[in-house]
């Protein structure tokens, strides 16, 4: 960030702070995600603190009906996080804060935020100070900036930032977090909240029994391991490391210390074969005020625990568990076995189908029915970053929802890094079917009419095709 840039940053966090101390009543609308969830948090405590009286409210995405309901609400402030930013041109009443980190609107005039020298969007997204908001900070993140400007004792709150990086796969970009996230990443360290290792870097390590650690490991995807379960125990068993600890499934944190360093060396050793090998081992994150073996100890645990309760209809047990009600885990806990099973048949349902149709730019598969709108991004992440999709092309996939077609679309960072833009393609090929999208270079989304699948498919072709270089 240019030193102007850091200026500017800051002043408009200024601005937003004292618009926010002299709300007499606030609504705060989130996104479903684990972003979304600790965003909304991050805003609801702040608020909460400074005795203004609010509500908060989820939605998957800014729809027409959204729209609306923002422009005429009767509270003095509307605060959007992890949403708003690409929907921008559309707002038309004063008093909206946005804290959020997608692609901004270009329709969007920066007049537009000014009646009569007054600024009514206080518009705060990285783009607009030149840091990457897709690899740099998240929603969560940006609110808690401006909850830290408000107060800087909120610094309590910068935990949250870091689950909504993680949760929005920050950190995987390289071997943890970086740029402006590591600001956040400080305060949270500092405040006690967080603890970073090295480690590596598999989903489960607190609660996922050793074999399912490996087997269901997807990103990176691991010959002889990801999906093999035989495979999987014979890796412990050459290595002398007992999978039980009396009657219990022993987990990847029980392990002594030279059975940890054992394993991890044979896993790396076996990565170095993988394109995602070098992301293995790095920066993993633990927030030591939940004890071993809870599913809230490691930041990517605590991440999905939040986005199997926003996928399905109940971000509010997501947000009752990151204001510290604990009550809520047990039922996070339903919603997670759920997410689990769901995930698990759907990605076996387009294994099985053989779904996924190749074209020259793109790949894309149409589940119909069978995969729920709010979580066929989820699969459409697992299918490339899995091997199970071919990574060199983006994904894209469908599902039917209440309001037309789902789209999810998704692609590698490699892919990102030689110019591709997920979230230009969605926005701009919705909109000529009659839709409307947006999101990040690597995962955006859209909703478009039935029936217009091909002709968006077509358009989404071309599109890419001009970005690759
Ligand atoms: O729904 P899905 O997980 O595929 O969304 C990927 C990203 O695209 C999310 O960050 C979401 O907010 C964004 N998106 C959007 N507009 C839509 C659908 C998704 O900005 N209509
Ligand atoms: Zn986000």
């Amino acid at each position: 960030m240019s030193a102007e840039a850091e200026r500017r940053f800051e002043a408009d966090l200024a601005k937003a702070a004292a618009a926010v101390r002299s709300a007499g009543d606030a609504e705060v609308i989130t996104h479903i995600d684990a972003d979304g969830i600790t965003a909304g948090a991050v805003a609801s405590t702040t608020l909460e603190r400074l005795g203004i009286p609010h509500t908060v409210t989820f939605e998957k995405q800014i729809t027409d009906a959204a729209v609306e309901r923002i422009n005429n609400g009767t509270a003095d402030l509307v605060w959007l996080t992890d949403l708003g930013s690409g929907y921008l041109s559309r707002f038309e009443r004063p008093g909206i804060i946005i804290t959020d980190h997608h692609v901004p609107d270009t329709g969007f005039r920066v007049n537009q935020t000014r009646i009569d020298d007054f600024t009514a969007i206080h518009h705060l997204n990285p783009h607009n100070y030149g840091i990457d908001g897709t690899s740099e900070i998240c929603g969560a993140g940006m609110a808690y900036l401006l909850s830290k400007t408000i107060d800087p004792a909120n610094r309590d709150l910068a935990y949250l930032g870091v689950i909504g990086a993680v949760g929005d796969f920050q950190d995987s970009r390289g071997t943890g977090l970086s740029g402006c996230n590591r600001l956040v990443l400080g305060d949270a360290v500092a405040a006690g909240d967080v603890i970073i290792e090295d480690d590596i870097r598999l989903f489960g390590r607190e609660t996922r029994p050793l074999v399912q650690l490996l087997q269901y490991c997807g990103d990176p995807s691991m010959p002889g391991l990801s999906g093999d379960r035989e495979g999987c125990v014979r890796f412990f068993g050459d290595l002398d490391i007992p999978l039980r600890d009396g009657k219990a499934w022993r987990v990847w944190n029980d392990l002594e210390v030279d059975e940890k360093s054992r394993a991890t060396a044979e896993l790396l050793y076996r990565a170095e074969e993988t394109a995602a090998g070098p992301a293995m081992f790095g920066e993993v994150y633990t927030i030591p005020r939940y004890g071993r073996g809870s599913g809230l100890r490691d930041a990517k645990e605590y991440s999905t625990i939040l986005n199997s309760c926003g996928r399905y209809d109940d971000a509010a047990t997501g947000l009752r568990i990151c204001k510290g009600d604990l009550t809520a885990l047990e039922d996070a806990e339903r919603n997670r076995e759920n997410h689990r099973r769901n995930i698990s048949a759907a990605l076996a349902y387009v294994r099985d189908n053989r779904l996924i149709r190749e074209r020259r730019f793109i790949q894309y598969f149409d589940s119909g029915p069978e995969i729920r709108e709010t979580i066929v991004g989820i699969v459409a992440g697992m299918l490339v970053n899995s091997g199970n999709a071919r990574r060199e092309l983006p994904l894209i996939a469908f599902a039917e929802s209440d309001e037309g077609i789902k789209v999810s679309a998704r692609a590698t960072y490699a892919l990102a890094d030689r110019g591709l833009d997920l979230s230009f393609v969605m926005k701009k090929a919705a909109e000529l079917v009659g839709g409307y999208g947006g999101g990040h270079r690597v995962a955006a989304g859209a909703t478009i009419p039935l029936g217009m699948e091909e002709d968006f498919l077509e358009i989404v072709e071309d599109l890419v095709s001009i970005q690759f270089i």
